[in-house]
């Protein structure tokens, strides 16, 4: 089975992605690294260690970096809060967690996990991609070493959310996400070109909370919360993306989408900051290390995602 690590900023879709992570058996979901992004890292840490206790898993959770590469503090936006609630998770109420967030830092732990597990690790960031660079920085190497890196973020063939030409994650610290795309790591870039495209609605939610099993009716809140948020903000009428876990089904199953490879970067300059596009100096490279998600088989993800997560959900 294949080693996973998720890297979440939990938030709402991040919850999501961090339970169907535990549902897949093809999967062994070996640590959870925590980063600033949708709140507070203090704020989405305990996040996943309540969620990983609500649905009855001992998971160890690390703590990632408190804020980006390019700045000394971090400020959870006023649009997280009104997308994922203040407390992240749709400000739904769960028990103190038991368990204690690790002593080793989360990227010490990204490090040794892919010295020990190697091409067997997929890592799963679906927030700021600021702890992996910081990885890469401290530890060259493991760049040649991990398996895949299927990351949540970015656009290229249609605008982005926080602005005409970046998505959020990359937004939060493009100089890091600029590091990871030009490293040698394999990865494969999920973002809003295909995770717009996968929506979930109140006819789901309303599965889980028909299970009357305590987790069933925490994940219909809190994705409840963030079907409201996108309807009131006007970001969709229909439905909520599920931008995080479609990173989770893709690296699960790589032919949930089709992919175009190509040398990435990121721009950190003013102008464009944070879009992510090809890069014309290395256009000719034989070997490009990124696979871009363009099209994706809604068809098939969706009803699989719900599959696995309505199951976990039954038994929690
Ligand atoms: C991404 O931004 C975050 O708010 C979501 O959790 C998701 O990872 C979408 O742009
Ligand atoms: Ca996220």
């Amino acid at each position: 089975t294949k080693k996973m690590i998720l890297d979440l900023d939990t938030g709402v879709d991040d919850a999501l992605a961090l339970a169907y992570g535990i549902a897949d058996p093809a999967i062994d979901l070996i640590g959870v690294v925590a980063s600033y992004g949708n709140n507070l890292l203090e704020q989405t840490a305990k996040n996943s260690l309540q969620l990983l206790e609500l649905l009855g898993q001992n998971v160890p959770v690390f703590k990632g970096l408190e804020h980006s590469s390019t700045s000394d503090h971090f400020n959870v936006m006023q649009v997280s809060k009104e997308i994922h609630g203040n407390n992240g998770i749709g400000d739904i109420s769960l028990p103190e967690p038991t368990h204690k967030i690790q002593a080793q830092a989360g990227v010490d732990f990204i490090i040794e996990a892919a010295h020990q597990y190697g091409k067997d690790l997929i890592i799963v960031p679906t927030g700021p991609l600021t702890n992996l660079a910081a990885a890469l920085r401290k530890d060259p190497q493991i760049s040649h070493l991990i398996g895949n890196v299927t990351l949540m973020g970015g656009a290229l063939t249609v605008e982005g959310n926080v602005s005409d030409v970046a998505e959020a994650n990359i937004n939060q610290d493009a100089k890091a996400a600029n590091e990871v795309f030009t490293s040698s790591l394999p990865i494969t870039m999920v973002g809003l070109d295909v995770t717009l495209r996968t929506l979930l609605t109140k006819k789901e939610t309303a599965k889980w909370r028909q299970l009357g099993t305590k987790s069933g009716t925490a994940y219909a809140d809190l994705t409840n919360f963030y079907i409201d948020a996108y309807y009131n903000l006007g970001i969709d009428k229909h439905g909520c993306a599920i931008h995080d876990p479609l990173a989770v089904g893709v690296a699960i199953d790589p032919t949930f989408v089709t992919t175009l490879a190509l040398p990435m970067k990121v721009i950190t300059e003013e102008h464009n900051y944070a879009r992510t596009i090809g890069d014309k100096m290395k256009l000719n490279t034989s070997h490009p290390n990124v696979n871009v998600a363009i099209n994706v088989d809604k068809e098939r993800f969706v009803p699989s995602f719900m599959e696995h997560l309505t199951s976990l959900l039954a038994n929690h």
